[in-house]
């Protein structure tokens, strides 16, 4: 019998294969499509003639845990412990997969807020967890009232995920508020905090829950570089925990991956030193603006993107069918692949809104704007 009867093909591999049958531009999945810094290609040719082929430590290559600790008390002012308080990881799917089997125990609930990326939910199922799934509001922020009622003493972790995947908005101080009061009635509650956009943010200031005191005893964060360095096929990442679940983590941890790829940690380890993250905010902050103006005499309205390299589309004015159906025909008919939001909730809010892609190269976001125009 089938341990994930309801996961079939992710709609990202769907909408990749459709967009290479049909010759699409590829708006659909996460990944950018352009070169990577010079600096860090420079770094993988020297790093990968060095010694660094072999197993690297368990928790991570010691330089890489001292620069993530640098480059997180660079960001967020915090000093996370070398030793007991940070562990990489390959991916933040591997990061939330192996948080989730290490701290949901046969029956415990864990809330996720929809639309919420599609790795949370089977890793909840195969931890014998019951995932409760709770809408955003309207206008795509934590909706407390539910997320009040969702939750009681059999609830274990809270996932949240800030800057938002699929739709790109930031959590508030009101909404950190809105946790530590939630925190502190339930306080065997853990926080599964999904952050790997949080170096691709605008104008609205980003607050991680690495910066907020009250709740760091009960938080896990996880952050991705291939998100952050835009070298998604790396699949490296790191997540940082209290020691009380660090052990816990760890044990999973050693027995999934052991180790992350040598070469990668300590290509890392130096580029983190001197990777430019204002360049990475314009560059992308750059290509939403592109994009949205190209777009002005779309059909399309464009929401508001505060964070993460996605861009969600109302097509209302279009269509009223159905994003599964419209992003179909946009493949087939218009040549851009891109994603329905529906997908990543479990109580379809049947809303006209599809997500696009825009870490793509300036030209192919305009010759897609171009096609998406005529309809
Ligand atoms: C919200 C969110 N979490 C996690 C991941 C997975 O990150 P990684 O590629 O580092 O495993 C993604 C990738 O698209 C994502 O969008």
């Amino acid at each position: 019998m089938s341990k994930l009867p309801q996961v079939g093909t992710t709609i990202f591999a769907i909408m990749s294969k459709m967009a290479n049958d049909f010759g699409a531009i590829n708006l659909a999945q996460g990944f950018p499509n352009f070169a990577i810094d010079n600096k860090l290609n420079e770094l993988v040719k020297t790093e990968a003639s060095s010694l660094i082929h072999q197993y690297a430590p368990m928790p991570g290559s010691i330089n890489l845990r001292h620069a993530i600790a640098e480059m997180n008390l660079d960001t967020y002012g915090v000093k996370f412990s070398v030793d007991e308080e940070i562990l990489v990881t390959a991916g933040a799917t591997q990061a939330i997969f192996t948080t989730i089997q290490a701290l949901v125990n046969i029956g415990d609930e864990v809330v996720q807020l929809d639309p919420s990326y599609d790795c949370y939910e089977p890793a909840v199922t195969l931890a014998g967890g019951k995932s409760v799934r709770v809408n955003l509001n309207d206008d795509f922020r934590p909706y407390w009232n539910e997320i009040i009622e969702a939750t009681n003493d059999k609830t274990r972790l809270l996932i949240i995920n800030n800057p938002h995947n699929p739709m790109g908005t930031l959590w508030s101080r009101d909404d950190f508020k809105a946790l530590e009061t939630l925190c502190a009635k339930y306080p065997k509650l853990l926080i599964l905090s999904d952050e790997v956009y949080e170096y691709i943010t605008f104008e609205k200031e980003f607050i991680s829950i690495k910066s907020i005191a009250s709740l760091r005893d009960r938080a896990i964060c996880v952050s991705s570089f291939g998100k952050t360095f835009h070298i998604t096929g790396w699949k490296i990442g790191y997540l940082v925990a209290p020691n009380e679940w660090m052990i816990e983590i760890k044990k999973v941890h050693q027995f999934l991956v052991f180790s992350v790829n040598s070469i990668a940690q300590e290509v890392i380890a130096k580029y983190i030193k001197i990777a430019d993250y204002d360049h990475i905010k314009s560059l992308y902050q750059g290509k939403r603006d592109l994009f949205a103006q190209a777009m002005e005499k779309s059909r399309f309205k464009m929401l508001p993107c505060e964070g993460s390299f996605f861009q969600i589309a109302d097509y209302s004015e279009i269509s009223k069918g159905k994003d599964t159906e419209f992003v179909k025909d946009l493949v087939k008919d218009f040549g851009v692949a891109t994603i329905p939001t529906s997908v990543f909730y479990q109580d379809d809010p049947n809303q006209q809104i599809i997500r696009f892609c825009f870490a793509k190269e300036d030209e192919t976001l305009i010759q897609a704007a171009e096609k998406l125009c005529k309809i």
